[in-house]
C-alpha cells in the first residue's frame, strides 16, 4: 500500500486529498490490456468511476475509449483527448441538448434505454439531418450477487429496455430511419465478485443475440458493460483485478461470431489505485462507551460507506503505537450517516494521525459534493510526490 510507504511526505498537505498510485494504475492497465489484445476485445473505461485529468490521460494512452453516462461525461472525454469514435454513451434519461451534443461530435454509439428514446434520437437525428449509430441496451433480468443498490440488470431495473419490449417493438424500431442500429448492450450490475454471473449473462447475450440477428437487426457489436468487482476486504492480496478470469469465461461461453465484443470497466481500472487520506481532527467517547474518532473527511469525499454501506479498509499510517483498540470512525458532516466505519482496530489514534481509506479511486472522487459548503478533495499524485 503506497501511503504507508510514503506517510512521512504525505504529512505535508493539506488533508483531505486522495492519493493515488499512478504505478499501479499503470500496471493494472498493462495487465488489462495485454489480456484484452488477446481476445481481441475493445475496452471502454467507465469514466463515471473516476474523471480525473491525469488518469484520464494515462487511461487514453493505453488505448481505451470511453463509456459516458452524460453529456458532460462526453465533454470531458472529449476535452481528455478520446477520438469521439471510441466513446459510446448510455444513460436512462438523456436530455434533448445531451443527444444533440453527442450526435454533433459524431460518437460511436449511443445506447438507448427505452423505446421512447429511440423515437426521440430518431427525431432528433432527422433535424440535424444524419443518421445516428445506436445501441439497444437491454435489460436482461440477471441477477449479478452483488449489494441491492449497484445492480442495474434485473427485471424490475430502471436500466435498459425488457427483451420483451423489444421483441414487440421491432417493426417501431426498423421504422426509424435515422437511426442505424448496431450494437447491443447489457450492463448487470457492479462490485461483482461471483465469476459465474458473468457464465449466466453470456447464456442470456447468446439468445437475444441470435434473436436479434433473426429478426435483422445487423449488429457489429455486443458490449457486454463493466461489474468487475475488486477486493475491498484486502486490497493488498488482490491489487490487480483478475482480468484473465473474466475474459477466460467470457471467450469460453459467449457466442457472437464474428461480432466485437465490448467491456466497461470502471472499479477494476481505478478503484484499487486510489487512497482517501485523511487526518484525525479529536477523539472523543460517547455516552454509551463508544470510542470516536472524528476525521476531517466525511461522506463529502467518500460516500459510499453512507450511502450503500460499502467498507473501506482503514489504516493509521502515522501511529508509533503499540498497543491497539477499536473505533468509530466518523466523518465531519452534519449527517448521522456520515460513519466511515465502526469498531475498527486501529493502534491508538491521536489527533494529528493520518488514515487512509483504501480502494477508494473509483466512485470517490467523482461522487463527491460539496454539502456543508466542504470544499472538493484535491489530488496527489505518487509520481509528483
Ligand atoms: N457501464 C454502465 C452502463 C454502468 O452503468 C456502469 C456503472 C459501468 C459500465 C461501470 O461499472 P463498474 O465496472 O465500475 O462496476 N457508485 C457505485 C457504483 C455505480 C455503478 C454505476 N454504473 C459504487 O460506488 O459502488
Amino acid at each position: 500500500m503506497l501511503s504507508r510507504q510514503v506517510a512521512a511526505k504525505l504529512a505535508t498537505y493539506e488533508t483531505p486529498f486522495y492519493l493515488y498510485d499512478i504505478d499501479l494504475l499503470n500496471q493494472t492497465l498493462d495487465s488489462l490490456m495485454s489480456v484484452a489484445r488477446r481476445y481481441d476485445y475493445k475496452i471502454h473505461y467507465a469514466i463515471k468511476a473516476n474523471y480525473d485529468k491525469r488518469l484520464l490521460e494515462i487511461i487514453r494512452k493505453h488505448g481505451l475509449g470511453i463509456d459516458c453516462a452524460s453529456g458532460n461525461e462526453v465533454k470531458c472525454a472529449i476535452e481528455a483527448g478520446f477520438d469521439p469514435k471510441t466513446i459510446v454513451y448510455a444513460g436512462v434519461g438523456k436530455r434533448d441538448k445531451e443527444i444533440r451534443y453527442a450526435i454533433e461530435q459524431g460518437i460511436y454509439a449511443i445506447n438507448c434505454e427505452s423505446i421512447e428514446e429511440l423515437g426521440v434520437v430518431n427525431d432528433i437525428a432527422g433535424d440535424m439531418g444524419k443518421v445516428v449509430s445506436v445501441a439497444l441496451r437491454v435489460n436482461p433480468d440477471i441477477d449479478p450477487r452483488t449489494n441491492h443498490c449497484i445492480d442495474t440488470g434485473q427485471a424490475d431495473s430502471k436500466f435498459g429496455i425488457s427483451y420483451e419490449e423489444i421483441l414487440s417493438s421491432v417493426e417501431y424500431i426498423r421504422s426509424l430511419k435515422n437511426l442505424d442500429v448496431i450494437g447491443m448492450h447489457i450492463h448487470i450490475g457492479s462490485q461483482i465478485r461471483e465469476l459465474h454471473v458473468f457464465e449466466n449473462m453470456c447464456n442470456k447475450v447468446n439468445v437475444i443475440v441470435e434473436n436479434l440477428t433473426s429478426l435483422g437487426f445487423e449488429l457489429e457489436f455486443v458490449d457486454v458493460g463493466g461489474g468487475l468487482g475488486i477486493n475491498y476486504d484486502m486490497p493488498e492480496n488482490e491489487p490487480i483485478p483478475n482480468f484473465a478470469s473474466v475474459f477466460a469465461i467470457i471467450k469460453q461461453h459467449l457466442q457472437v461470431g464474428k461480432r466485437e465484443v465490448h467491456f466497461e470497466f470502471g472499479r477494476a481500472i481505478v478503484g484499487e489505485c486510489g487512497e482517501l487520506i485523511t487526518k484525525v481532527l479529536f477523539n472523543k467517547t460517547t455516552a454509551t462507551g463508544r470510542r470516536l474518532v472524528i476525521v476531517d473527511a466525511s461522506m463529502t469525499e467518500l460516500i459510499r460507506p453512507a450511502l450503500y454501506g460499502s467498507y473501506h479498509n482503514i489504516e493509521n499510517i502515522t501511529s508509533k503505537e503499540e498497543q491497539r483498540t477499536k473505533y468509530t470512525i466518523v466523518g465531519t458532516a452534519c449527517e448521522s450517516t456520515d460513519v466511515f466505519d465502526e469498531n475498527v482496530s486501529l493502534p491508538i489514534t491521536k489527533r494529528g494521525d493520518l488514515l487512509t481509506l483504501k480502494s477508494a479511486g473509483a466512485y470517490g472522487m467523482s461522487m463527491a459534493s460539496r454539502y456543508n459548503q466542504h470544499d472538493l478533495p484535491a489530488a496527489v499524485y505518487s509520481d509528483e510526490l
